[in-house]
């Protein structure tokens, strides 16, 4: 049994329901995946990605030790959480132990956030639980904190996009300047060992339509570090290749346009042509092929989501079930998912806070 009600967190109602559990805290946040400009972005050209219906909650309550899913926690086995403890816990030597609990329906290492959605999820949880009321996180805050985790876990290499999206929700736009149209929210900032990168981070909504994302995930692992070596290979090679990123850019763009003015069927049409450049640069697969070719006949676009090799497609279709049908015939594994869904979300709240910063 539970009581519910409304908040407003950072401008956006929140609803929060009390269990009857008071020690407890539960937060989730969403997996993401991205509609355009993957690749093309670590070259500053504009990325869009959306929120997706897909979550991951975490459970904190307080214990005698620290646990995550009844294993003890290490630096080693549970990086983000391990960073995200230290971050937050600043003033005190010895944090209070809890045991943390994950749950949700985002496949691991398929391209759709899921360690963003932990880290983003689990900042949430234990940001409510902290007895300083009156200095909550922001969203900036929230974003940087699981930015940073994702960071120190893929050895200083980590776009916010991930982290941005699963904090905000709704349709996140990443690029190296402020975007016209969209609204800009805030900048991102990290020392790679390529040098300092910055992006500006800004979310738009999209007009509401019967339009639905169906994910294909082809179960290949391909680590997206090896792919964005493919990428930067190519361009070496052949500098002139950097035309292939612009038009990228240029189609990130024209979808972006399409999608604030609700015209669908040009943004299929430009996931499918964004798609062609990716194929063309090399960091498509046989596996991701084959299921754009199935979910091409019923939807109105698709590509390949994120860093390519392996890993999800996506497909725009207004018959989301006859386009995971054709994608699962075709051996792929498939979610549906509306655009567009909340960012991070407390979902229970402690009656009494056990946190002392
Ligand atoms: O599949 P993901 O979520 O790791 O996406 C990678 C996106 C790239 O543009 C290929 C890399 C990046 O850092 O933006």
């Amino acid at each position: 049994m539970t009581r519910g009600c409304e908040k407003e967190y950072e401008g956006r109602p929140l609803l929060v329901t009390m269990g009857l559990d008071g020690d407890a805290t539960t937060a989730s946040a969403p997996a993401k995946c991205i509609l355009f400009g993957e690749h093309a972005v670590v070259y500053g050209e504009p990325a869009v990605a959306v929120a997706l219906e897909q979550r991951l909650n975490v459970r904190i309550s307080p214990a005698k030790s620290w646990s995550i899913d009844g294993s003890s926690l290490t630096a080693k086995r549970h990086p983000h959480i391990h960073h995200l403890v230290h971050a937050l816990w600043t003033n005190t030597s010895e944090p209070k132990p809890l045991s943390v609990h994950v749950t949700g329906d985002i496949p691991r290492a398929s391209g759709l956030g899921s360690s963003a959605a932990l880290s983003v999820a689990l900042c949430a949880a234990l940001d409510t639980s902290r007895e300083n009321s009156g200095d909550r996180l922001d969203h900036d805050e929230m974003s940087h904190l699981a930015h940073m985790a994702e960071a120190t876990a893929q050895s200083g290499r980590a776009s916010p996009m991930d982290t941005s999206t699963s904090t905000l929700g709704g349709v996140v736009v990443l690029s190296d300047r402020k975007e016209d149209g969209c609204e800009w929210a805030f900048t991102r900032q990290l020392e790679t060992p390529e040098g300092m990168r910055t992006w500006e981070i800004h979310t738009m909504t999209p007009p509401q339509d019967d339009v639905y994302l169906v994910l294909g995930n082809t179960g290949v692992h391909a680590p997206t570090s090896h792919q964005v070596a493919l990428v930067a290979a190519a361009l070496e090679a052949n500098p002139e290749r950097i035309n292939e990123i612009r038009a990228i850019g240029s189609i990130s763009r024209r979808g972006l346009k399409a999608l604030q003015e609700g015209n669908y069927d040009v943004v299929g049409h430009a996931m499918s042509e964004n798609h062609l450049i990716l194929r063309n640069l090399g960091v498509s697969s046989e596996e991701l092929e084959t299921l754009i070719s199935a979910a091409l006949p019923t939807a109105l676009g698709a590509k390949l989501t994120g860093a390519g090799g392996g890993g999800c497609m996506v497909a725009l279709t207004r018959q989301p079930k006859a386009t995971s049908e054709a994608i699962e015939l075709a051996g792929g594994r498939t979610l549906i998912s509306r655009l567009g869904n909340p960012g991070a979300t407390l979902i229970e709240g402690p009656k009494e806070t056990f946190w002392r910063d």
